[in-house]
């Protein structure tokens, strides 16, 4: 029979993309996926610990995955991600069956481990930051019948924002060369990809500079990719708003494909907290952004990441986080309560908020965004939108996709091909989806994408 492996992914996208190409090298390699990590011969956990909940479900899965190879010593466990470029050979301590240790920066050498999987081996501790991307420039062969894809365009993070682990984890910002950039979502879209996510922890920070070249700047890396042949829409994430030049946001209005959405964390709305967590913005500026974006494009979905509790957050500075959402009515917010990270500045930051307040604070936030989200949603129906099929749903015998502006749209049918573009109009709005109804096929061809949209 042949060997099977399961991957269990947590954290952001950096890391979805990651797994994907674990999966490919695993397939490559002749094994299959498996269900459930009882079945499988491999066990992969993709870690996060950018807050202490993921990092807590990252050991709990390894305990998991110990408990399944203590009674089977063929089996293959494994740490790859975050946690273990955090923890390194230190896990071992904890997990001691664990057969691999590798980084988000290291995984170009998960083929050779792949090769050795089935055969007796020593343990593979692999955790070195300063190798530059691509680490891993997947061939993509598991993307047929995908709608979607990412490329990864750059990696790590400068800023150092009191609270973050990631420029630990990920390390600095290093930008992948455009040549690969672009012969990848050619390929890509060879395979029948539609639309392409543009990668990075900072993303808007990327620039090419290359002796003889010209400097080559994230606006002008969208303009190329943008041009592509065959390529229906294209995004990116996650910006960071003291990158977004007026040059990236006039990008909005000029590139046909780009799909009106941002995702722009702003953490807070109380400028004492921003200054705190080393943001470089203030309420004022975000505020200007959104301003400036919605003049170039109306109908552009803004989504946004906030946290609450950071260290000597007040009932006001809380307050003013609401007031600040309520201004922007954010199409969807991903909210958090503040989490200590060992070797953080915030960490060592004194008037820490107790979880009780930290608790119903984000009960409040979500409670509001969930109003926004629901009333943006609602205001949708009676409209017609254009949707990029992605699959079947999971209740039956509908389809699935997303709009242009990021919003998941059910509707009857299944006939619809992976990939296609269908008319649909929004019969009904809910928290996390729009129903609809579709009222015909689209031709990208002959059709302006951007005038059909939301009419
Ligand atoms: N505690 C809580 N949330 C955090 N985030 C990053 N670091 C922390 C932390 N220490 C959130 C931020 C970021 C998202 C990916 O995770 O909102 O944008
Ligand atoms: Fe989590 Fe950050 Fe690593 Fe993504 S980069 S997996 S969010 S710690």
């Amino acid at each position: 029979m042949r060997r099977r492996f399961y991957i269990q992914t947590m954290g952001c996208q950096m890391n979805v993309h990651d797994s994907e190409f674990l999966s490919q090298c695993l397939i490559q390699g002749g094994y299959v996926p498996a269900e459930r990590p009882e079945d499988a011969d491999v066990v992969l956990a993709n870690t996060c610990v950018v807050r202490a909940k993921p990092e807590q479900k990252a050991y709990s899965f390894l305990g998991r995955a110990s408990a399944l190879k203590a009674p089977d010593p063929s089996k293959f466990i494994g740490i790859v991600g975050c946690l273990a470029q955090m923890k390194g050979e230190l896990l071992l301590k904890r997990f001691p069956l664990l057969d691999l240790i590798m980084g988000p920066r290291e995984l170009s050498r998960f083929p050779e481990v792949v090769k050795q999987m089935d055969r007796p081996h020593g343990k593979t501790v692999a955790t070195r930051l300063e190798l530059a991307p691509p680490c891993h420039a997947p061939d993509h062969t598991c993307f047929h019948n995908k709608a979607t894809g990412y490329i990864s365009v750059m990696e790590g993070c400068n800023n150092f924002c009191t609270y973050c682990i990631v420029p630990y984890v990920r390390g600095r910002e290093i930008s992948r060369d455009p040549d690969q950039i672009m012969a990848e979502a050619i390929r890509l879209i060879a395979l029948g990809i539609k639309e392409i996510t543009l990668l990075g922890q900072n993303v808007n920070s990327y620039v090419w500079e290359a002796p003889g070249r010209q400097r080559l700047s994230f606006s002008g890396l969208l303009q190329q990719v943008s041009q592509l042949k065959g390529l229906l829409r294209l995004r990116f994430v996650t910006s960071h708003p003291k990158d977004l030049s007026d040059e990236l946001i006039s990008c909005f209005a000029a590139i046909e494909n780009l799909c009106p959405h941002i995702h722009l964390p702003f953490q807070a709305g109380s400028n004492r907290i921003l200054r705190l967590m080393g943001r470089g913005y203030t309420r004022e500026d975000y505020l200007h952004l959104v301003q400036k974006l919605r003049k170039v494009r109306p109908d552009i979905a803004i989504t946004s990441d906030v946290m609450v509790g950071f260290p000597g957050e007040t009932d006001q500075d809380f307050q003013d986080t609401l007031d600040l959402i309520r201004q922007v009515r954010f199409d969807s917010l991903f909210s958090f309560k503040y989490s200590d990270r060992k070797g953080t500045a915030a960490d060592q930051m004194g008037n820490k908020i107790d979880e009780l307040t930290k608790g119903s604070r984000l009960h409040a936030l979500q409670d509001l965004q969930k109003r926004i989200t629901l009333e943006k949603n609602k205001e949708l129906e009676g409209r017609k939108t254009v949707v990029l099929v992605e699959g079947k749903s999971k209740r039956g015998n509908q389809s699935t996709g997303r709009t242009a502006s990021h919003k998941v749209v059910n509707f009857p049918g299944i006939s619809w091909e992976i990939g296609a573009l269908v008319k649909v109009l929004i019969e009904k709005g809910f928290l996390n989806s729009l129903q609809g109804k579709p009222i015909g096929s689209l031709s990208p061809v002959k059709e302006n994408l951007r005038s059909i949209e939301m009419k």
